[in-house]
Formats: C-alpha cells, structure tokens, sequence
C-alpha cells in the first residue's frame, strides 16, 4: 500500500504530535510504501513571517529523521519541492463545487468568528487534495479533523474520473489511534494553540520545568486514586514499559504518594524515551548537507511520481495530447 500523509511545519513539534500522529507514521514505514512530507504550502496560510517559515520547515524534517524516519524505507520531502502539486491544485480547482469549500470546517469556523478568510485558507482542502492524488496514494493516516478533507479529495477525484475517465486512485482515510490523545500540562488536550504542551526537542530543563507544573488537583496525598483518570498517568503510561506502568499504576490505587513523584517519574521517563532521538537530531544538526541529500533525494523520488500522475490527467482533460 501507498500509505501518504502532511504535516505542517507551524510550530515545533510537542509530545501531542508524535504519540497522536507521527509514532504511527513512523510504525507504516515497515510494511508500506510511505510519503510523508512537511505542509509548507498549507503553513503558509498562517506564517506569513519567511525566515520563520524556512525555519520550522528544516526543523520539522529533522526532527522526522531524529524521530525514526528511515530515508531508505519512506520518501520525505518538502511539498513545495514538487511543483507538480501546485499544478494539479488548479485542474481539481475547475471542478470544485463552492459548495463543497464553505462546508470545511477550517474556513467555515474562521467565518463564523467573523475573521476574514482568504482564497488560500478556503482552497486548501483543494491543495491537500492534490497532495494525496499526486502520488497514488491509497491510505492516508490523519487526525479525526482532517477526514473531512479526505472526503473532499475522494469527491474530487471520483468526479474528475466519473467526467474525464479513470485517472486518479481513489484514497482512504486511516484514522489515527484517537486513543493517543496526549493530555497539555493543563491537563486539556496538548495543542500549540493552547500553551500547554511539552515540545519533543526542547531544552531538557524547560522541559523538566514544565512538567513539575502540570496542573494536578488537590486532593489529599492519602487518598487511593484512579490512574485510568489521570493525566499524569496518562502521560507516564506513554513513555514508561510494562513493570513500570503497573508499578506506578498500583501505587496510585493505594495512595499515600504526591503528585510530585509522579511529575519527576514522568520526566525520567521522558528523558529517557527521546534521549536516542535528541542524540540523532543534534547529529543530523551537524551535519546539514547529510539532509539536504535525503530531502533532494526524496524530492526526486516524489516528483517522478507527481509528473506521471500529472502527465495521465492532463492528457485526460485535454490540456496535453494523449499519450
Ligand atoms: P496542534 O493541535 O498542536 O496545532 P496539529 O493540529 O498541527 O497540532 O497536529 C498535527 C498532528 O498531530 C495531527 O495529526 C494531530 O491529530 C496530532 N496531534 C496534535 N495534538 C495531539 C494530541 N494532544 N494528542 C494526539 N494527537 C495530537
Ligand atoms: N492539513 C493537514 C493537517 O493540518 C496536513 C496535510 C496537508 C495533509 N496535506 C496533506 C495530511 C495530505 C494528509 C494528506 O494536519
């Protein structure tokens, strides 16, 4: 299977990002042809700052490579690398319904903030439509939110073979493990819209810092509690093994512990868990021409595919003579 999926560089990834989504692209790579590139094409809609832009672009691919990313088994690269995207962007664009637009939930809640959209921000699902048809993808992993725009692109496409005849493989979604919801210090869902998360690469203090922060509540030390309802625990549970989690499970159903020696088990584990990854990013930092090769390597590898797959349409719908 072609499994394909974005993620876009607009902010540095956080513990939400790798066990909610990229732990588990990192797991497809094994079995399945994967193509995972960074969305800064999408990103663009809300950085409008370019070195910031630029920056968060490098940092999100090698923070993929230090994650477990394997350039051998997997094709990384960077959307705008593979210009064949942005032309099968416009093709989709002549036969999209407005209708089918201003029900996406990103433009539709921004409007109904009274926040003026722009065509970019109303368009993307036309864009990300492309970026899944381009490759022939079959599966796509995402988050609960963007399966609406999986909808879109299955729409798109079926539309586009239904006029032009069979040209686009249609794609299914694949809906992230909601399961891994990682909990925010404030103990709400970690977002970069929230100020509330624990960033992967962060320094190891700040990050020490944020963790004995963590909201806990205040009831007595003594008192027997449900680890299945903390979020502490939920946050151990991630990164500690198997003895460890029934330990501290059990501890938490005898009580007589602070939540303080939850917060510093957390952040051994922690440090524990990303110290292999910390070791791989500073590396890949070190040694800038070593990613510059994997991402033009990858690059060529998508846009070869791209340019098939945008030759096949374009011969369908007539803006090339057939093949
Ligand atoms: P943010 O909420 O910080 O803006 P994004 O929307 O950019 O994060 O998320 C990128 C990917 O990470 C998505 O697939 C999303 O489902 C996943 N993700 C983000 N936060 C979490 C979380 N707290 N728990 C699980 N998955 C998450
Ligand atoms: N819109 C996706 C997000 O915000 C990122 C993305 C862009 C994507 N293009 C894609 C995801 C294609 C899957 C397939 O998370």
């Amino acid at each position: 299977m072609r499994v394909l999926s974005g993620i876009q560089p607009t902010g540095r990834f956080h513990w939400g990002n790798y066990f909610g989504a990229i732990r588990q692209y990192i797991d497809l790579q094994q079995e399945h042809d994967g193509y995972y590139f960074i969305a800064n094409l999408h990103a663009l809609t809300t950085i409008r700052d370019s070195a910031q832009l630029q920056q968060l672009t490098r940092d999100a691919a090698i923070d993929l490579l230090a994650l477990g990313l394997d350039p051998e088994k997997a094709t990384l690269f960077i959307q705008s690398d593979v210009p064949e995207v942005s032309q099968l962007t416009w093709i989709l664009m002549t036969g999209t319904p407005m209708g089918l637009l201003e029900r996406c939930h990103a433009y539709k809640e921004k409007k109904a903030r009274g926040v003026p959209a722009d065509a970019g921000l109303f368009t993307y699902p036309v864009l990300m439509s492309a970026d899944i048809l381009a490759y022939d993808a079959n599966w796509v992993p995402v988050g609960q939110d963007q399966v609406q725009h999986i909808e879109v692109c299955r729409d798109l496409a079926t539309s586009f073979n239904h006029h032009f005849g069979e040209a686009f493989v249609l794609p299914e979604a694949r809906v992230l493990d909601e399961a891994a919801k990682v909990p925010g210090t404030d103990g709400e869902k970690m977002s970069k819209s929230y100020d509330n998360i624990i960033g992967l690469f962060e320094d190891e203090k700040a990050s020490r810092k944020k963790i004995m922060r963590i909201q806990t509540d205040s009831r007595p030390m003594e008192d027997p509690k449900d680890p299945e309802t903390d979020h502490l625990f939920q946050l151990f549970r991630l990164m500690a093994d198997g003895p460890a989690i029934e330990e501290m499970a059990a501890l938490y159903r005898q009580g007589g512990f602070g939540y303080g020696h939850v917060k510093k088990a957390v952040a051994e584990v922690a440090d524990a868990y990303f110290a292999d990854a910390r070791a791989r990013r500073a590396e890949f930092e070190n040694r800038p021409s070593t990613v510059d090769d994997i991402l033009n390597a990858g690059a060529a590898r998508a846009r070869e595919t791209a340019a098939a797959v945008l030759d096949r349409v374009e011969s369908a719908c007539g803006i090339k003579a057939p093949a």
